[in-house]
């Protein structure tokens, strides 16, 4: 196998930076293709933990080398600081980190539209991560976005930014804001280029010829499939392909070439921003698993909406990336629960269905059917083979892994990097 990718199957925060993390011990390269540093990746070593945005999970094992792709909307300011910190912990980055000289850069103009646009809409808000990422995604598309190999020639990016600003200030003042100064963004944007210069080259070449010596290269999906653009739950959904249909355009790596599909899979299901979400707990059994389970954002630290399990949506998901293997994260939340319950299926206008509906109207008024199942009451985040799980933990996993279809690789059962199971 030589190119494996990791997908979230839910709303983001399915616990990837960690499986990134483990499977990056037998990766030459892993790469970022899509999404910004809207992204939270968390990974624990010990007593320190890493949040990562921006710089793909692969960084903490030395010797894999580390890709920011054109697909990735590139905010340098972001990077910056977090190279700075991953510096800072004793990490070393020498010649094992790349940005693609394609990648968009997200400018504070995004930011500033990102936060207009979302108070426009009121009640009706997206709940963005308020970085940016929607209106450089825009950008990319209408073909007025700047490219990081833009600030290289510094003429040609003072006038891009000049026309940019001309139209981005009128909507900024039309919002309330103050407009930004091109004088000021064009300044600061050189003095990060001047920062980034020795990390910029094109990564899809650099890709091709790993390919060609046979490298083992690491895909890391960001977000998670329902927050998908095309395919999540639109318009609650983050601007780029959260999916694998996103790995060739943000990567440049033919969809033929993918060899494996890892799907990352909650236990329990979280959403972090506005938008449909049947199974949802709006009680004490969902602030619980809030508690238990630390679902706060890693990026805006807001409070993450919990649910149960929603298999209908996940079996969308894996459909959707064909998946060849599930990785179930955070296991060990669901430990104090007697019974535990899963979605099978949805009750819409009297029937039941088992399809996940592509109008957000009518998933807002789909109600879950549930399947209860035992759950394992005991500590099980000292574990460390599968066969040791209790009967009912594994009659859980086997639930889902038959339900989906797909035979389940890793469960992870605590936050640490050692708190793992592989099923044979
Ligand atoms: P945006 O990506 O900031 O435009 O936000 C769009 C939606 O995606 C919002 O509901 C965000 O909360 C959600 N979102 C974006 N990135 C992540 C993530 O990494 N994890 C979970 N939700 C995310």
């Amino acid at each position: 196998m030589s190119i494996t990718c990791v997908i979230g199957l839910q709303w983001g925060d399915e616990g990837k930076g960690k499986i990134v993390d483990l499977l990056s011990r037998d990766s030459d390269y892993v790469v970022r293709y899509q999404g910004g540093s809207n992204a939270g990746h968390t990974v624990v070593l010990g007593k320190e933990k890493f949040v990562l945005h921006i710089i793909p999970s692969g960084i903490l094992h030395p010797g894999v080398k580390c890709v920011i792709a054109n697909g990735v909307v590139f905010d340098p300011r972001q990077f910056l600081g977090e190279l700075d910190g991953l510096k800072k912990k004793g990490i070393r980055i020498k010649k094992n980190l790349y940005i693609s000289d394609r990648a968009h850069l997200v400018f504070p103009y995004h930011k500033a539209i990102d936060g207009i646009r979302e108070s426009r809409l009121g009640k009706k808000k997206i709940g963005t991560t308020g970085l940016g990422i929607g209106p450089c995604y825009s950008d990319k598309f209408a073909r007025t976005g700047i490219r990081v190999i833009d600030l290289f020639n510094p003429a040609l990016f003072k006038e891009r930014l000049q026309v940019n600003l001309s139209e981005k200030n009128v909507v900024i003042s039309a919002g309330g804001g103050k407009p930004l100064s091109t004088q000021d963004i064009y300044q600061q944007y050189l003095h990060y280029a001047r920062q980034i210069k020795p990390y910029v080259t094109d990564t899809r070449l650099m890709l091709e010829d790993a390919l060609r010596r046979k490298k083992r290269i690491l895909l890391e999906g960001a977000q998670g499939s329902l927050l998908d653009i095309d395919f999540g739950t639109y318009p609650f959904v983050t601007s780029s392909n959260a999916d694998a249909c996103g790995i060739s355009s943000g990567a440049g790596i033919s969809a033929r070439k993918i060899d494996k599909i890892t799907g990352v899979l909650k236990a329990y299901a979280t959403r972090v921003g506005e938008g449909p979400f049947p199974t949802e707990l709006n009680d004490a059994l969902g602030e619980n698993l809030r508690r238990i389970g630390g679902e706060y954002g890693a990026t805006t630290g807001r409070p993450r909406r919990c649910g149960w399990l929603d298999l209908v949506a996940a079996k969308y998901s894996a459909q959707l990336n064909d998946i060849d293997s599930i990785a179930i994260t955070k296991l060990d939340v669901l430990s104090h629960l007697k019974k535990i319950k899963v979605a099978v299926a949805y009750k819409y206008n009297g029937k039941t269905i088992h399809e996940f509906p592509a109008a957000v109207e009518a998933l807002a008024r789909c109600r879950p059917v549930y399947r209860e199942l035992p759950g394992w009451q005991a500590d099980i985040s000292g574990i460390n083979r599968y066969n040791d799980l209790s009967v009912a933990a594994r009659k859980y996993l086997d639930f889902i892994s038959q339900h989906l279809g797909v035979p389940i690789g890793i469960v992870s059962v605590g936050a640490e990097r050692k708190r793992f199971l592989i099923k044979r």
